[in-house]
């Protein structure tokens, strides 16, 4: 038996026009007519097939119309094209097979289901039109990403998940450790880490910058995209304790050169996704978000506003909406500011860059003004950050100096620094937390319905 996927059944459906066929998937419905039915089938593809089952054709006729929703079946049959019916094709059984039932409770009998109820469900979410949107979605954007900086000459590096530093020195990290937590070992009154798996205190990375840029310093041009974990308190629909970070890191290129890679990715990624997901965003586009395509497509032919933090303020001292957390220059931004700029100012994706340096992470260049550092977060409409970028400090006494202004531990630091010992250039990186970006793409509002099993602040399936 060779079976044939219904992805390129419908590919080249003419060809298949009166040729058997054997194709294997699941019940979605059926409709029975006593010696006629019709089986949706589906095999993961987005668009299912339908299945004629006449009695004198199929002996075990009642067998297999008989099934409840989710049974799964391998069937043989002729392909008939139907050029004036609502689908191009479908398939006359002469072989059909129950290989596994499913139980009477499966739960996704109807369509039209919540988000919120489908995630009571992860076992079985991933069956329905939604799910196989949202999911087939982020691998291609996965793809387009890896096809992107291949096509670019950038080396793809896979870095270290437990770490000994942290990255954005923000303290959110999730610790690692072996030791018994009932029974700490002590010594002066403090937990002993010299006994620990690795004989220090580690945590899981928020981010692999840090270990990335020594390998960016042997090829030039690196990504990074893996998972990376936040012991945030944001119980908000953007935020994940666990979530999916792509990072490219630049040698030889300033906060330009960094924004013009940051926006030509963007509008690839986009641009790839709508040539190869045309179904699952005409999907989304009426049931989720009905500006969703024209969004995208506006995005891919406009150029992105290059705002300093410094005006931005002055734009939202102006405002005339009233914003519940105050502005003034120095705070970091909420995203209700940040999405006032980039959906009433600006009505496109906006970088912001040049923050104060005090709001800032210690491994961004120090500005000449003393104030600001060469940061750039990309804001876009609907999510607010999608990236969190910078041009980096390769001065080594100001990075050293940072990091004692910062409170924080320079032997922990010290390899990094060997970075700007050897051959320190200007070079930038920034940060695409992947999950946002599936959102923008899809038009999902909440960042737990583009996870598979979603590690959110006091909730874990699985
Ligand atoms: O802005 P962040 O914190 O930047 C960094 O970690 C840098 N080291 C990246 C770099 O320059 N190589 O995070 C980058 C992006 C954010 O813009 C956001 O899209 C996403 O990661 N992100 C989250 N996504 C989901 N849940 C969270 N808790 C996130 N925190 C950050
Ligand atoms: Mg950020």
């Amino acid at each position: 038996m060779k079976r044939l996927e219904i992805r390129d059944l419908y590919k080249n459906y003419q060809a298949y026009g009166d040729k058997e066929v054997t194709i294997c998937g699941w019940l979605r419905s059926v409709r029975d007519y006593k010696n006629l039915a019709f089986l949706t089938i589906n095999d993961g593809a987005f668009k299912s097939v339908q299945v004629v089952v006449e009695s004198e054709k199929n002996k075990n006729y009642d067998d297999v119309v008989h099934q409840n929703v989710g049974a799964s079946y391998l069937i043989m049959g002729k392909v008939i094209l139907t050029p004036t019916a609502q689908q191009p094709f479908e398939i006359n059984a002469s072989h059909v097979e129950v290989l596994g039932t499913s139980d009477p409770s499966y739960p996704l009998q109807k369509k039209g289901h919540t988000v919120e109820f489908l995630r009571t469900i992860p076992t079985i979410r991933p069956r329905g039109n939604l799910f196989n949107a949202v999911f087939r979605i982020r691998s291609v954007a996965a793809f387009a990403i890896h096809k992107y900086f291949n096509e670019r000459n950038f080396v793809y590096v896979h870095t270290p998940i437990i770490t000994g530093s942290d990255c954005e020195g923000a303290g959110e990290m999730f610790q690692v450790t072996t030791l018994p937590l009932e029974s700490l070992p002590k010594a002066d009154g403090k937990v002993d880490y010299s006994q620990d798996f690795f004989g220090k205190k580690v945590s899981l990375t928020v981010s692999g910058q840090l270990h990335e840029e020594t390998l960016t310093h042997a090829f030039g041009k690196t990504y990074t995209f893996g998972p990376t974990f936040r012991a945030e308190n944001s119980n908000t629909s953007r935020h994940a304790a666990e979530f999916w970070m792509m990072e490219p890191e630049i040698c030889f290129c300033d906060l330009d050169e960094l924004m013009d890679n940051e926006e030509e990715m963007v509008k690839y990624c986009i641009g790839y996704v709508m040539s190869e997901c045309k179904d699952e965003l005409e999907f989304l586009n009426k049931f989720v978000d009905k500006e969703l395509l024209s969004r995208l497509q506006n995005i891919v032919g406009s150029e992105f506003v290059r705002l300093d933090y410094t005006d931005a303020i002055d734009l939202l001292l102006k405002a005339k909406k009233k914003f519940e957390y105050p502005v003034k220059w120095g705070v970091d931004l909420q995203s209700e500011h940040e999405r006032y700029l980039t959906e009433e100012v600006f009505k496109k994706p906006v970088f912001l860059k040049n923050y104060p340096k005090d709001i800032k992470a210690f491994y961004m260049r120090q500005n000449d003004d003393g104030k600001t550092v060469a940061a750039v977060d990309l804001l876009v409409p609907g999510i607010g950050e999608l990236i969190g970028g910078s041009q980096r400090e390769e001065r080594l006494d100001k990075l050293t100096q940072r990091i004692h202004e910062l409170g924080l531990k320079e032997e922990d630091y010290s390899w990094y620094l060997d970075t700007r010992r050897y051959g320190t250039n200007k070079h930038s990186g920034y940060g695409l937390g992947f999950e946002r970006f599936v959102m923008y793409l899809t038009g999902i509002s909440n960042i737990r319905d583009v996870e598979l099993f979603p590690r959110t602040v006091g909730s874990i399936q699985g």
